[in-house]
């Protein structure tokens, strides 16, 4: 990880390998940056910013080598685009996106920041942005080459007032949970596995000095305990599913509780209505909701945020071994519900169902549930939007603008009533899977039934399908690299942050 640090001095005088600042406007472009420049780099960035044809477009980058009266080695310019806010700044999701194209851009050794911010939030944008860009994933390759331990030092303007080391410091713990998130999805399917997941998991709660208590559920505890979703979905598999309840609680008692449950399929076959190749290629993301889940409840408890918080996480591998669940099949779920398993490879709402029927158990003022679920999410949204569905507007309207905030892209979907009727079972409860039309909203109504208390009552609940934007398949943008993303982390985190 880079260590974030505070721009003591003038930009001027930082004398590191790469200065980034802003570029936007036209007809001419200028330069901006978090100060006024000294006046002979504006004059010769006057001067070649038209020979250059520079583009300002958001995450557009070019390099100037020995720029006058600067001593970096050389200067990227990125683009901030042209949208400005009231306040006469930039949009927190130009800044954190440039942030990250620049520091990518900026290749090897020290670099620092130095871009136009007009409150904490919009800081926090910039050196988050900074810290994602900066993000490769090395961890099975035999020659990593030299670590990217580097300085990464952000220049703010802001008054002490506004406590810029303090915006820093809590940028670098939501960067660094990102950053976990991202490694566990990245991490090869061989290699992490439900018990390895765990494992992973016991080591961070056990670094925490006491903030996170770990329990484990493992493939015994979960036949007793009656979970025979999350059992169906493992017993094809030699490695045995688990539940891991990790959970932060602050000081006060008074405090609203979340559970958070996450989908952790940590490879998805499909099973036996197995997948053709080509839809299997990045299922080692399948547990991207419980990698989200993991960072977010341990990134709460580091930050101390004022709110309870339990993360399920929901772990299992779908094989099609000789044990493996059949279409066909009945199971019973932990709340007792009866299910007919119509097709295996739509195992993720049987792992979660189990999850939140748990967490049901503990009374949370909230359920959310962050899941690869469905393929017809992407097909709705597309690549970089996730959905949001759930049984009660205000909540899944909270966690909208907080992926606005965070500059995560959501859009709501509907759970329609009327689609209920295609999850009626001739043989059991209910049937886990509807007709194809509305998939993503079937399996939304499907975890409905599971966001219930003991009588029946329905607790407030929100599902985030995550298919699309949990894993980059194509080439780095912004601050978003290729593969793992770490989406929803800084949603949740928002969310938590803004419930008291
Ligand atoms: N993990 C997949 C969903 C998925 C698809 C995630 C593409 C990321 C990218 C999920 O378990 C699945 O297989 N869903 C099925 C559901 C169907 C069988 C009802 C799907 O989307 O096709
Ligand atoms: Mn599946
Ligand atoms: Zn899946």
């Amino acid at each position: 990880m880079p260590s974030l640090i505070l721009g003591s001095r003038s930009l001027a005088a930082w004398s590191g390998r790469t200065l980034v600042i802003g570029v936007t406007g036209s007809d001419p472009v200028t330069a901006v940056a978090s100060t006024e420049l000294p006046k002979t780099t504006a004059k010769h960035l006057d001067q070649v910013l038209p020979v250059l044809e520079v583009g300002t477009k958001v995450g557009a980058t070019a390099t100037l080598p020995a720029v006058p009266g600067l001593k970096a080695d050389k200067v990227v310019l990125v683009g901030l685009g042209d949208t400005t806010t009231d306040e006469g700044g930039y949009p927190t999701d130009a800044l954190r996106r440039a942030a990250g194209a620049a520091v990518r851009a900026a290749g090897k050794g020290s670099v620092a920041i130095s871009l136009p911010h007009t409150d904490d939030s919009d800081l926090a944008a910039i050196a988050e942005g900074a810290v994602s860009g900066d993000y490769t994933f090395t961890a099975h390759k035999s020659a990593p080459g030299e670590t990217q331990d580097r300085e990464i030092t952000v220049f703010s303007s802001l008054g002490r007032e506004s406590a810029p080391k303090d915006v820093l410091d809590t940028a670098a713990t939501v960067a660094r949970n990102v950053a976990w998130a991202r490694d566990l999805v990245n991490t090869a399917p061989n290699l992490l596995y439900p018990q390895s997941f765990t494992e992973q998991v016991q080591e961070v709660a056990k670094a925490s000095s006491g903030k996170l208590t770990v329990k484990v559920l493992d493939d015994k505890a979960l036949v007793e305990g009656g979970f025979g979703g999350i059992v169906g979905v493992g017993q094809g598999s030699s490695r045995p599913p688990r539940i891991v309840t990790l959970s932060y609680a602050p000081r006060s008692k008074k405090v609203p509780h979340v559970a958070l449950v996450g989908k952790g399929i940590t490879f998805d076959t499909g099973g036996v209505c197995i997948k053709p190749s080509a839809g299997m290629t990045t299922m080692k993301s399948d547990m991207a909701g419980a990698a989200a889940v993991a960072a977010t409840v341990v990134a709460a408890a580091e930050l101390e945020l004022p709110v309870a918080v339990t993360g399920y996480l929901c772990l299992a591998e779908n094989m099609p071994g000789g044990n493996a669940q059949r279409p066909g099949d009945v199971v019973t779920m932990r709340n007792g519900t009866t299910v007919e398993i119509i097709d295996t490879d739509a195992e993720g709402r049987m792992v979660l169902a189990d999850g939140m029927a748990l967490a049901a158990e503990s009374d949370p003022d909230q359920i959310l549930d962050v899941a690869t679920l469905t393929g017809a999410c992407v097909v709705a949204l597309g690549p970089k939007i996730f959905g949001v569905m759930g049984n009660d507007d205000e909540l899944r309207e909270a966690i909208t603008e907080a992926a606005d905030r965070a500059d995560e892209e959501s859009w709501p979907l509907p759970l329609p009533a009327d689609l209920r009727s295609g999850l009626d079972s001739a043989v059991a409860d209910i049937a886990h899977k509807g007709d194809r039309w509305g998939g993503a909203l079937t399996a939304g109504l499907f975890l409905q039934e599971f966001a219930k208390d003991a009588d029946g009552e329905s607790i407030p609940w929100a599902h985030l399908d995550i298919a699309g934007p949990s894993f980059n398949e194509g080439g780095p943008w912004g601050h978003i690299p290729k593969g793992g993303t770490g989406v929803a982390v800084g949603t949740l985190l928002e969310h938590l942050a803004n419930l008291v």
